[in-house]
């Protein structure tokens, strides 16, 4: 049976990353969408049509459906009560002190919602938190609302890639939908009716498994990724070609080529927290396999950060006092302004304390990067933070790097020495233009190639 399509009275609570682009997504369904933030200047920029970060494609859809007034933004949890038939939680939760998620924000987001329960109402959350996290909002949700056991509690995970949230929310490659009662089934299937009659797949299943779905899922893609960053050490220490050998074992349908990027490896707000949110839980539940994987994941994966660093040592003759590095890209991946966990900032920040002179170039990233690393220098253009450089660094990798001409910039730097740390650079076409490069994983041409 298809489902119908009734537009709902949607309320959105958290507008971050992933809040505010699934509120706009979801009036951008038809729905009617009240979002709120406890972070007021938020509300005001998001109210205005301004969205608070970067993401390609978000600002266009915000106005238009504020405009349209099916998008509305409120600082008030009680007019969020009375107005939502479905309450979505998309508020964060980072790493608490020792690795596992800190879920304060869930819980208060909860309790400030709960007093204002009156009628059958359900609670979806779309942040990522350890399993067993629903069932207890369940819990405490029908504690405190005057609805009682009117209130239910469904997981909806949310596996939107930033730098292409809109599309990935608009058109998701799976829709899980974990849940209590067939009634919170049907209910979140009329929310998501019109990308199911496109034929995307939903998946009903329990809370529990919802809630370990998202944490598996970056599990995996980050086990990816140190799997071809360790492909890339062994290429390093044989000689061998890590991209080669990755276009190679990619094609193999069961691996496949995405999420084979060797370089730097991963950072953002979410795939390092997760991991560790999700190693704590197994350690509680006793999976110690699963510890050791992750653990070994994490460690492969800050290894990549220690070992540019090394590298740009080794770059400037072993001593970085006074040396000047230019570094291209501050956020933590192409298409983003997000810094969380950013390894270009990273290793920026720890070359700026070994005493290098650090100037950071990125796109959209710098205002934020400036707010978290004031020690480090930001420049306008590539060539403005390439002017007398000893090294480049490539460190994040945005497409605008790709079209640099290395002819020119070899004019500009005081010495033409790169390392493509994200191996997405023509090495060739710099190496012809007059620079040293290296990139990890990829052999070095013998003097006279
Ligand atoms: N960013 C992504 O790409 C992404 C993708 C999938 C899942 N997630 C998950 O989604 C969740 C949110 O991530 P994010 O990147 O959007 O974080 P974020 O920090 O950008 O946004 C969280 C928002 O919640 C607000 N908030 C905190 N407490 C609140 C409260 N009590 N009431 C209302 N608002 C409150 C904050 O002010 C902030 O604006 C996390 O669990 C994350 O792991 C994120």
């Amino acid at each position: 049976m298809s489902p119908s399509r009734r537009n709902l009275r949607i309320s959105v609570i958290g507008t971050g990353y992933l809040g505010l682009t699934h509120a706009v997504c979801m009036a951008s369904l038809g729905h009617d969408v009240l979002a709120i933030d406890t972070d007021a200047e938020k509300i005001s920029k998001a109210a205005r049509g301004e969205a608070p970060f970067f993401e390609p494609d978000l600002e266009p859809l915000l106005r238009k459906n504020l405009e349209s007034g099916r998008l509305r933004f409120t600082s008030s949890f009680a007019e969020i009560g009375e107005f939502g038939d479905v309450h979505f939680l998309c508020v964060g939760t980072p790493q608490a002190p020792g690795g596992s998620a800190d879920l304060s924000y869930v819980h208060a987001a909860t309790g400030a919602l709960a007093p204002h329960l009156t009628r059958e109402t359900l609670i979806v959350g779309k942040s990522t938190v350890p399993v067993g996290t629903a069932r207890q909002l369940l819990a405490s949700a029908r504690a405190a609302a005057p609805a009682g056991d009117l209130v239910d509690v469904a997981w909806n995970p949310e596996f939107l890639r930033e730098g292409y949230a809109v599309q990935d929310s608009l058109t998701p490659d799976r829709i899980v939908l974990g849940v209590t009662s067939e009634q919170a089934d049907r209910t979140l299937r009329e929310v998501y009716a019109t990308p199911l009659a496109s034929g995307i797949p939903a998946l009903t299943m329990a809370l529990e498994t919802a809630e370990l779905v998202k944490v598996a899922a970056n599990s995996f893609l980050a086990t990816k990724i140190s799997f071809i960053n360790v492909m890339a050490e062994m290429c390093e220490a044989t000689g061998a070609d890590v991209i080669q050998l990755a276009d190679a074992i990619g094609l193999d349908e069961r691996i496949g080529r995405k999420f084979l990027s060797p370089g730097l490896g991963f950072g953002g707000g979410c795939l390092p927290k997760d991991i560790r949110a999700f190693r704590s839980t197994a350690a509680e539940q006793g999976v110690g396999s699963l510890v050791d994987l992750l653990t070994t994941v994490d460690t492969v994966n800050q290894g990549r950060r220690d070992r540019v660093l090394t590298l740009a040592r080794q770059a400037v003759g072993g001593e970085l006092d006074g040396k000047r590095i230019a570094v291209l890209g501050a956020a933590c991946k192409p298409n983003s302004d997000d810094i969380r966990d950013s390894p270009s900032l990273a290793i920026s920040g720890t070359l700026a304390r070994q005493g290098a002179v650090v100037s950071v170039h990125d796109p959209v990233a710098m205002p934020n990067a400036s707010r978290v690393h004031p020690d480090l220098r930001y420049a306008d253009s590539v060539h403005e933070a390439a002017e007398n450089a000893d090294l480049v660094l490539h460190l994040t990798e945005w497409a605008d790097y790709r079209s640099i001409d290395p002819a020119v910039l070899a004019e500009i730097v005081a010495v033409p020495v790169l390392i493509d740390a994200r191996c997405t650079l023509d090495a060739a076409a710099w190496r012809s233009a007059g620079w040293s490069v290296y990139v990890p994983g990829r052999p070095q041409p013998e003097a006279g190639d």
